[in-house]
Order: C-alpha cells, then structure tokens, then sequence
C-alpha cells in the first residue's frame, strides 16, 4: 500500500514538494485554510482537511493516520508543531512509526552584521554541535528545538528531521507563488523607486531554486525511509544550498538593473534603506530577514547524491519573477505574513 503523506502549507515551498509526491506512488492529504483550495487539490488527487495551523485536533487526528508529515506552513508556529509530536506520539502507542520532516529557515543561523561585513562563520550540516550551540532565542529555534527533544522521547517510533533552507528563489509550478526575501525587496524598490538595502549590503546569505529544495526534501525522505532510525536520531540538520553565495547589496544591484531596464526605477545603484522605512519590508526583523549572513554548506543532501539543477537567482529573478511583479496591483506595505526566512 502506497505510503500515506500529510503536508501542512501546501504553498510555495509545500506546493512543490506535493507536486513531486504525485509523481511518485504517496496517498496525499494537505491541510488547507481555504475552502476555495480544496476543489483546486482535488482535481490533483489530493485530499485537502480544512483547518488552520491552530487546529491541533484536526492535526492531530490527520497525522495519527499518515506515516509521513511535512511541516512547510511556517517555520514559527509552535503550537502546530506540538499537534504533530502529539499525534506521533499516539500512532508510537499504537506500535505505527512516522516520518516527520520540518522546515526551518537559515535565520536560524543569521548574525546581527546587519549588511556591515561578510562574516567567516560557514554552518556545517555535518557539524549538529554548530547549531546545537545557537542560543534558544535564535529565530525559530524554539521551534526546532520541540522536534529536537522530540527526537529522544519518540526515537523507538519516529524519524524526524529539520530542513533549514537558505534564500529561497523561483516561481512554483501550478500557482505561480513567489518566495518572500527577494520579492519583497523588488516590490520596496518599485514602491519608492531605488533599488533598496539594508546598511552597505555586505552581508551574505546561500540561496536555492524552490525546485532544488523540493528535490532535496525528496532525496531526503527517501534517505530517512531507507535508513535505520538510530541513524537517522544522529544528526536532525539538513541545510539545501546551490552553492552560490550572493549579497544583499548584490542583490539590490540586481533588482535596480532590472526594474530601471523596465522604466520602473530611476537609478540602478543601490541606497540604503532607511530605518523609517522597515515597515515596507519585515519590520524590526527587516536587519535579519535582508541584512544577515547566513552561510551554510548542504553536505548531507550532497552526498545523498542531491544536486542543484535549475537556473541561478539573477536568471530568476530577471525572467520569472520580477516580470510577475510587474503586473501586481495594489499598495505593497511590507511582507504582510508572519516574517520567516
Ligand atoms: N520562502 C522562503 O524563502 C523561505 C526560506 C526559509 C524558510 N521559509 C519558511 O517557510 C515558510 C513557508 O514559506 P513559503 O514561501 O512556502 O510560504 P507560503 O507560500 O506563504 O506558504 C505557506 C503555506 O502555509 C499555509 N498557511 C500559512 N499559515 C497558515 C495557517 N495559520 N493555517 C493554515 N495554513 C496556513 C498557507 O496557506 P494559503 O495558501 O491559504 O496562504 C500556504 O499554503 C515561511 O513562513 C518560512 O517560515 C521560507
């Protein structure tokens, strides 16, 4: 019988990952917010349980029914993620093992350079001690740490992993959902028309292609169905990184390329963003969501035989991305979900 698979977030990073369950042999549920989804899922053969991350009894009960879980919603909702150890915990007691894998994000390992400098400090997802040493109010570190404790209480039954993604680039398939980092700097620059960063924009962070992600969250669900869970319990991190390593003031230059070649902007340079001006991008996280260094190397997935295979962030950026901004309407006011990255 095809392994059953529960996904909460089937957005821009789930959306992928369910497109990729269907083409391989997985029973597929999602849960959904919106009722206008769930026809849309349907027609993929995808059943979709309306219910919003604060429903830990509806997510409880789906995931005491599916062997595998992905958490791609939010990498900052702690009381989904409970919902879900409680719901392994009860298919432990009925003597059912579960695949649980989380997204996380590389703010996790961010620093506080706030574009000053590039930092030296490159996270080793062959080194869990590099992130077991962050401290508890690292972002979304409470969260991981949930999973991480989990992962002892539950070790006879479950097999959990934390997937940390870097900057996340490309258009998904069937919605055509942006990712948020990048986007919301092209939409500030459109809004006051210069192309935006924060401090001298030195600050670097890896990136990946929401299709090499996917790809990566596969090649790692296969590992851990394969692999004996004492070895799985080793290490929890996963980092997925297509070897490029940009700025943010390169990416600012980028973006202002883009948007003066569209008539859109006036001058390519980048500026500063001012402090006042946070609020169109993510607040008071706007220094870490878009200013940080985050340098991580994706070692395991590598060696598990994954590889980047889709086009860089500026290719991205210039023919897919920025063109579907273009045609947005309405005032942008900032990244208006919870800010994670
Ligand atoms: N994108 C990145 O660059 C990046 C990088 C690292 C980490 N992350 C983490 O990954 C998360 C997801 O990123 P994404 O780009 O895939 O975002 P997204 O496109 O907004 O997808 C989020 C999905 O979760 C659903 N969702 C959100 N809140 C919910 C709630 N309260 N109840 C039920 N469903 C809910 C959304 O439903 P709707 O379809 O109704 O909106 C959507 O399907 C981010 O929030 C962040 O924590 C993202």
């Amino acid at each position: 019988m095809p392994s059953s698979v529960f996904l909460l977030g089937p957005g821009f990073i789930g959306g992928e990952i369910i497109d990729l369950l269907l083409t391989t042999d997985y029973n597929v549920t999602t849960l959904v917010r919106r009722e206008s989804a769930v026809a849309d899922f349907a027609k993929l053969g995808v059943k979709a349980v309306i219910g919003t991350l604060d429903d830990a009894s509806v997510i409880k009960t789906q995931v005491a029914m599916s062997d595998i879980i992905f958490h791609t919603a939010t990498a900052d909702h702690l009381p989904s993620v409970q919902a879900i150890l409680d719901g392994v915990r009860q298919r432990g007691q009925m003597g059912l093992h579960t695949i649980y894998i989380h997204n996380s994000g590389a703010s996790l390992v961010a620093d506080t350079s706030a574009g000053e400098y590039k930092s030296d400090t490159v996270f080793d997802d062959e080194k869990p001690f590099q992130i077991d040493s962050l401290p508890d109010s690292a972002p979304h570190r409470l969260i991981d740490l949930a999973i991480v404790h989990a992962r002892q209480e539950l070790a006879a039954h479950a097999k959990m992993a934390i997937m940390i993604p870097p900057v996340i680039y490309g258009v998904n398939t069937r919605e055509n959902r942006l990712s948020i980092q990048l986007p919301t700097l092209a939409r500030y620059s459109i809004k006051h028309g210069y192309a935006g960063q924060i401090g001298n924009g030195l600050s670097v962070w890896n990136q990946i292609h929401v299709k090499d992600l996917a790809r990566g969250y596969m090649v790692l669900l296969h590992w851990m169905e394969s692999t004996p869970i004492d070895e799985v319990a080793k290490n929890p991190y996963f980092f997925c990184e297509n070897g490029q390593e940009l700025s943010w003031g390169q990416c600012a230059a980028e973006i202002g390329r883009i948007l003066k070649n569209a008539g859109k902007i006036g001058q390519s340079t980048p500026k500063t963003i001012p402090e006042e001006n946070y609020g169109d991008l993510f607040g008071s996280f706007s220094g870490v969501v878009v200013g940080s260094n985050a340098r991580n190397k994706a070692n395991r997935l590598r060696k598990l035989g994954w590889a980047p295979l889709e086009k860089e962030t500026f290719a991205s950026l210039a023919e897919d991305e920025i063109p579907i901004i273009l045609q947005e309407k309405g005032e942008f006011n900032g990244y208006a979900s919870v800010v994670a990255s």
